[in-house]
């Protein structure tokens, strides 16, 4: 891989990037990904519940050759890290989701492609070489859904992620009051804030991707922005169900992942429907605010799914903002992790660069945790590199 930009050298945590990306994104598209639902007293859980997790430090242990390579669902991965699927991305940095996409793909971790992209199955599919995982929304047409499948078979996507917590859809205010749209409509406000925003717009001039890639042209009677808002509030198919899950299964016939479990008898269906992993997940605090946060679901999961003797991988997302959170996750029996708003600052930020820059700052976060932590391969951490007590009672508020 090519040597970082000077700058990029300086970027050493992901809340730099943060910043960095509030600075240059319009505000409308950085609200959206900053933001939970609701009083988003998840969306903050989900962050704060991994610092009330300690590690136990161990020393004079060789820690030579260490390694973060493992699987997740039978794919070599660098680290147990995927990109998460989001939506709006290539309204983040021109172009996102391709430069998102070739960023992992150079690092050598997954990337997941949303129903809701702005760069379609196709466009990413034609400028990347590593296959990557379909993320699907169940809308109410099932000859788009359909279609939709068929596109993500024929670009070759490794995996299809369905996303089992999207029915209903969570309240976010700040999308409300910036009235989100992509692009943005050209009402004084937004003009303004545009005009201090000069990269994000001449980036944005040099390309034609500013729609919903997968769905404008694709689906009936949606040719245009104003048939695409009232199309994708009646499409959202609230009516979802397990059954549902095995019609999809079929029709996909690859590598399932179910994403958006948060409870233990929901992971045993899960597991009985044949899917090759789940993602304990609550949408980064995007849908039920008052929910728990991820990481404290997950040991639950865990057992449930061990009782069950089942063979599916518990992947966790939701609050990780640190190659720490990412062990912490590891070593309470996550076999994956995946990151949604670190790579999108990191995007926002510096484009392909700072997502390059985001997955190095939680490689190197990770690996050195793990060294300090006495392990020197990430396929062995287990819940003994944590200090007891401070894992268990997760669930209970201030314990
Ligand atoms: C801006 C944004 C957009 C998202 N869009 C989608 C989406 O289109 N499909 C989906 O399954 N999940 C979506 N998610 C949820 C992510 O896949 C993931 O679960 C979440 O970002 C994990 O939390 P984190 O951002 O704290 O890492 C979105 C999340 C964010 C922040």
């Amino acid at each position: 891989m090519k040597d970082l930009k000077p700058i990029l050298k300086k970027i050493t945590e992901i809340e730099d990037l943060r910043r960095i990306a509030e600075r240059k994104v319009p505000r409308m598209f950085y609200d959206y990904v900053d933001s939970g639902s609701w009083t988003e007293t998840t969306y903050r859980s989900n962050e704060t519940d991994f610092d009330r997790i300690k590690l136990r430090q161990r020393v004079l242990v060789d820690m030579d050759n260490r390694s973060l390579a493992t699987q997740m669902i039978g794919e070599s991965v660098k680290m147990p890290v995927a990109i998460a699927p989001t939506g709006f991305t290539g309204m983040m940095w021109a172009d996102g989701e391709i430069k998102a996409a070739q960023a992992a793909e150079k690092f050598g971790v997954p990337f997941s492609l949303s129903t809701m992209s702005i760069c379609s199955i196709e466009d990413v599919a034609e400028n990347t070489s590593a296959p990557f995982w379909f993320q699907l929304y169940v809308m109410r047409d099932q000859g788009f859904m359909a279609n939709l499948i068929q596109r993500a078979k024929d670009a070759n996507c490794s995996a299809l992620i369905l996303t089992a917590d999207l029915q209903v859809m969570g309240q976010r205010h700040k999308d409300i009051k910036n009235g989100l749209s992509a692009p943005p409509k050209p009402t004084l406000a937004n003009i303004i804030n545009l005009m201090t925003k000069p990269q994000w717009c001449m980036n944005m001039l040099g390309t034609k991707r500013h729609n919903f890639g997968n769905i404008v042209g694709h689906a009936k009677g949606v040719e245009d922005l104003s048939s695409l808002s009232s199309w994708t509030a009646e499409q959202f198919d609230p009516r979802l169900s397990w059954d549902d899950v095995a019609r999809i299964k079929d029709a996909w016939g690859g590598k399932l992942i179910i994403k958006g479990i948060m409870e233990p008898e929901d992971a045993i269906m899960a597991a009985r429907s044949g899917a090759d992993a789940l993602v304990v997940s609550n949408h980064g605090g995007r849908q039920l605010d008052g929910a728990l946060s991820s990481i404290s679901a997950l040991s639950d999961i865990v057992q449930a799914v061990h009782a069950e003797n089942s063979d599916i991988e518990v992947w966790l997302d939701s609050g990780i903002r640190s190659g720490q959170d990412v062990l912490k996750a590891i070593s309470l029996g996550a076999k994956g992790t995946m990151i949604g708003r670190a790579f999108l600052y990191g995007l926002g930020a510096y484009g392909e660069d700072g997502v390059r820059r985001a997955l190095e700052l939680i490689y190197n976060e990770c690996d050195i945790s793990m060294a300090f932590c006495g392990h020197t391969d990430i396929n062995n951490v287990t819940d003994d590199i944590l200090v007891k007590g401070t894992y268990e009672n997760l669930k209970i508020p201030n314990y």
